[in-house]
């Protein structure tokens, strides 16, 4: 593995790969979803390429960025072991020039749910996004869908900007008790790691209910925030077709519901398509 941290290391490399290229981007304090990621990346390219780079912009003024878990040589071994073939880990000054061009998050979809409560979140993210696509010039790039809403606005840039690479939704990946799998997870006790769990179980109910007939949103998010007692607050729970519309019923095959809440200290995303 060839760890890479200037943007003209990696495009010297990547001048001599021949074949496809698989590309994960993250932030790094990779877990069991991230590896997911990569060997999907692994099984469907001839090469893989990793990014870990916490990407400032795209964190609000007061949000955990200074906080956010850092392991830098766990996670080098973690894409060693994983057959990674490239780890890119550049530095800000890398990745941004002073006086940027900007990009701005769609004005509806960038600016409900996550956008709502996180104003500009989404550009950062975007802005990123499209540098290490357009860095990687990979063939297919692959994100959880534990971030919904940055997947759909993924896909929406791609679409937009005449993309070449495929985005490639990848799913959910959680412990054995339920929880969704996420770097911020660390911040969690094990008294909030149990109480966290309560996401989980709320969308399983739901899901459930769906399942044995119900279809209307108010009553399947009613019974969501019965179970969702154990949290500190719920931020938001959505039912929304797949392109973040709200629903008003449930429609199968077409329908993602989402909660946003915080177990003490730690704000916790989850959601399940159905
Ligand atoms: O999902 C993440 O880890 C980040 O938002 C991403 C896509 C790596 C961009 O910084």
């Amino acid at each position: 593995m060839e760890i890479v941290r200037t943007v003209e290391a990696l495009q010297n490399i990547k001048k001599k790969l021949e074949g496809s290229v698989g590309f994960v981007p993250t932030m790094g304090a990779l877990h069991s979803g991230h590896l997911s990621l990569i060997q999907r990346a692994g099984d469907e390219n001839d090469h893989t390429i990793v990014s870990i780079f916490l990407n400032p912009t795209q964190f609000l003024e007061g949000e955990d960025l200074e906080s956010y878990p850092k392991r830098e040589e766990a996670d080098i071994k973690i894409c060693e072991l994983s057959g990674v073939d490239i780890l890119f880990m550049p530095t800000v000054d890398q990745m941004y020039e002073e006086d940027e061009l900007r990009i701005s998050a769609p004005a509806r979809r960038g600016y409900i749910l996550e956008g709502a409560k996180r104003p500009g979140h989404f550009d950062g993210m975007l802005q990123v996004v499209m540098k290490l696509l357009n860095l990687s010039t990979a063939t297919r790039a692959y994100f959880g869908k534990k971030d919904a809403q940055q997947l759909a606005l993924i896909i929406q840039m791609a679409r937009s900007y005449f993309f070449s690479c495929e985005i490639i939704p990848c799913d959910i990946v959680r412990d054995e008790q339920g929880l969704a799998l996420s770097s911020r997870n660390a911040y969690l006790s094990e008294e909030e790691k149990y109480r966290a769990l309560s996401l989980s179980r709320s969308l399983k109910r739901a899901t459930k209910m769906v399942m044995s007939g119900e279809r209307e949103v108010g009553l399947l998010i009613s019974e969501m925030m019965s179970v969702l007692k154990e949290v500190d607050r719920i931020e938001y729970i959505a039912i929304c077709d797949r392109d973040l519309q709200k629903l008003e019923t449930v429609e199968s095959g077409n329908t993602i519901i989402l909660v946003a809440a915080w177990v003490g200290e730690t704000r916790l995303i989850d959601n399940i398509w159905i």
